[in-house]
C-alpha cells in the first residue's frame, strides 16, 4: 500500500518538477526532480538499468524531513525519473527515511536497506533521533516497507554503540551468498558519546534476519568524529572502505577542514572479516563532495557518484531555487601505486563532440583566450610546462565560467606544486567556503589536468586522476569564457571538446 504521504509527495514532484526547465539544470549531473537532494542512496544496475536514489526533500530547496527520490539512467548520464520510492512515513520512520543502499533478491525483487530515524523524548527532556535500519522490497518502482521493521536496533549494537547515531547501511553478497553489511556507529565511553566512531559488520543469510558480526574499523581520533555513509568493496585485488567524517580537522594539503570524504585501503580476509588498512587519503580534495556511494557495473567496473556539495557550504543556493543539490559524474575507480584513482566513465567519453587542439601555445602574462575554447558544458584537457625545462614558472592561472569579473579559477603555483581552485568571483553572495589547495605530487614536471565542466559545477581531474577537485557554481550561464595567463615562461597542449548531450 502506497501512503498517503508517498502520493502527495509523487503527485507534487510530478507537478513542480516538471515546471523546471532542463536549461536550468545540470546537462549530465543528476539533480533532485524538485526541491532538496544530498546523498546518493541504493546505487545499484537492476533489470537493465542503472538506479539512483538520493536524500529528498521536494517541497522546499532546505533539508527537511527526509524522503528517498528514484531516478534511472543506461549510461549513468541521461536520467529519467522515476517517481519518490520511500517517505517517513511509519513510527519507526517518522523523522526521516536516511540515508542506504539496495541489492537484487534471488527472486529478482529489489531490497532497500535504510536507517529509519524516529525523535524520541529523553529524561533530559530533550529529544533525541532514534536510528535503526529497515528495509523495503519492491519492483523497482515502488517498495513496500518490510513489516517486521526495524531490522537492526540497539540491540544488535556492540556495548559501546550509541543508538542515536547508527546509520547508512551499505549492503553487498559475499561470492558464497551470504549478505554483508556496514554501517556507520558512533562510540560510546561509560555510556557517553565520544567523538569516535565505528563502522560495524552485520551478516545475513537472507537479506532480512540480521545479525551483528564485528567492528569492521575504528576512527581512533584521526580522521574527524562521526563517520557516515560507509562503502566497502574489493578494489584491483584490494580492498577499500570508504567513509565521509563530520568535523574533521585538516592535515597538511591532505584532508580538510569540516565533512570530508577518506577511503582506506587495505586487506581484507572475508572470512574472518579481518579489515587491514594500509594507506589513507581523500577522496576528493575540491570544495564540493560527500557521501559518496559506488556500483558495480555489469561489465566489472567500480563506480563512484558523490554528492556535489559540502554541508558547510549549502548557504550558497538561494533558497528560492528550484532544485538544489547535485551529484557528481559517475567516476570509475582504480587502484595504482596504492592509492585511488578516479576517472570519467568511457560512457561521458561517448559524449565529446567537436574536438578543438592548440599544441605548443605560449601563455602570456595578460589573460589570453584561445579560438574555440568557451563554453559551459566542456571537457577539456590541458598539459602545462616550462618553456625552458631548466627554468620554472612563478604561476599558471586558468579561468572558466569567465563573463568580465565573474569567473572561477584554477592556479597552479609549481614552487609550492598546489593547486588551488578559487569560486570567489563565481557570483556567490554568501561569505561561505570559496577555496581550497592540493598538492599536485609531480609538479615539477608537467601539470595535467581534465577539467569538465556543467552549468552548475566543475569536476578536475588532476595527473590522469590521481587527485580530483569538485566544485558546484552558480554562476549566471552568460559567463562561458574560458581564458588563461601565467607569469613566467609557460607553454601549454590543449584538447577541448564540448559535451553534448
Ligand atoms: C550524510 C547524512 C547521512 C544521513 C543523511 C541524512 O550526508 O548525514 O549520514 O543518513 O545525510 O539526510
Amino acid at each position: 500500500m502506497i501512503s498517503q504521504m508517498l502520493l502527495d509527495a509523487r503527485r507534487y514532484e510530478e507537478d513542480r518538477g516538471g515546471r523546471i526547465v532542463a536549461q536550468d539544470r545540470p546537462a549530465f549531473h543528476l539533480t533532485a526532480r524538485t526541491g532538496w537532494m544530498n546523498d546518493p542512496n541504493g546505487f545499484c544496475y537492476y533489470q537493465g538499468k542503472y538506479h539512483l536514489f538520493y536524500q529528498y526533500y521536494p517541497y522546499l530547496s532546505r533539508w527537511n524531513s527526509m524522503h528517498w527520490g528514484h531516478a534511472v539512467s543506461r549510461d549513468l548520464l541521461h536520467w529519467e525519473y522515476l517517481p519518490a520510492a520511500m517517505a517517513p512515513d511509519r513510527y519507526y520512520d517518522q523523522d526521516g527515511v536516511f540515508s542506504g543502499s539496495a541489492q537484487e533478491l534471488p527472486d529478482g525483487r529489489l531490497l532497500l536497506m535504510y536507517t529509519g530515524v524516529r525523535r524520541e523524548n529523553q529524561l533530559s527532556g530533550i529529544p533525541r533521533e532514534v536510528q535503526t535500519q529497515c528495509l523495503a522490497i519492491g519492483n523497482g518502482r515502488d517498495f513496500e516497507k518490510y513489516e517486521a521493521n526495524p531490522v537492526l536496533t540497539e540491540n544488535a549494537l556492540p556495548a559501546n554503540g550509541s543508538r542515536f547515531d547508527f546509520r547508512d547501511p551499505k549492503v553487498f553478497r559475499r561470492p558464497d551468498g551470504l549478505y554483508c553489511c556496514v554501517a556507520a556507529n558512533r562510540v560510546l565511553h561509560r555510556g557517553a558519546e565520544t567523538d569516535g566512531s565505528n563502522i560495524l559488520l552485520f551478516t545475513s543469510q537472507d537479506c532480512l534476519h540480521w545479525k551483528f558480526e564485528k567492528i569492521l574499523c575504528t576512527n581512533d581520533g584521526r580522521f574527524g568524529r562521526m563517520w557516515e555513509c560507509p562503502d566497502f568493496f574489493p578494489l584491483d585485488g584490494r580492498q577499500v572502505l570508504m567513509v565521509s567524517p563530520q568535523d574533521m580537522l585538516p592535515q597538511g594539503l591532505e584532508y580538510h577542514s569540516g565533512n570530508g570524504t577518506l577511503c582506506l585501503i587495505g586487506d581484507y580476509d572475508d572470512q574472518t572479516f579481518e579489515f587491514t588498512p594500509a594507506h589513507d587519503q581523500s577522496i576528493d580534495y575540491g570544495i564540493d563532495f560527500y557521501a559518496p556511494q559506488t556500483v558495480l557495473t555489469p561489465d566489472g567496473r567500480r563506480i563512484m557518484i558523490g554528492w556535489l556539495q559540502n554541508w558547510d557550504a549549502c548557504a550558497i543556493r538561494e533558497p528560492e531555487a528550484p532544485w538544489a543539490g547535485q551529484m557528481s559524474l559517475p567516476r570509475e575507480l582504480s587502484i595504482r601505486d596504492g592509492r585511488l584513482y578516479q576517472t570519467p566513465t568511457r560512457e561521458f567519453d561517448l559524449l565529446r563532440r567537436d574536438r578543438v587542439e592548440h599544441r605548443g601555445v605560449e601563455v602570456t602574462r595578460d589573460r589570453m583566450y584561445l579560438e574555440g575554447v568557451s563554453g559551459r558544458m566542456v571537457d577539456m584537457e590541458i598539459r602545462v610546462r616550462p618553456k625552458d625545462p631548466a627554468r620554472s614558472y612563478t604561476k599558471f592561472v586558468a579561468r572558466f565560467a569567465e563573463n568580465g569579473d565573474t569567473y572561477t579559477s584554477l592556479r597552479f603555483r609549481p614552487s609550492e606544486s598546489t593547486l588551488k581552485i578559487d569560486r570567489k568571483f563565481s557570483g556567490s553572495r554568501r561569505a561561505i567556503l570559496h577555496q581550497r589547495r592540493c598538492l599536485v605530487e609531480n609538479g615539477s614536471e608537467e601539470l595535467r589536468l581534465r577539467i569538465i565542466l556543467d552549468r552548475y559545477s566543475c569536476e578536475v581531474f588532476i595527473d590522469g586522476g590521481r587527485k580530483v577537485m569538485s566544485s558546484a557554481l552558480y554562476t549566471d550561464l552568460s559567463a562561458d569564457r574560458i581564458s588563461f595567463r601565467a607569469d613566467g615562461d609557460v607553454v601549454m597542449d590543449i584538447v577541448k571538446y564540448d559535451v553534448v548531450m
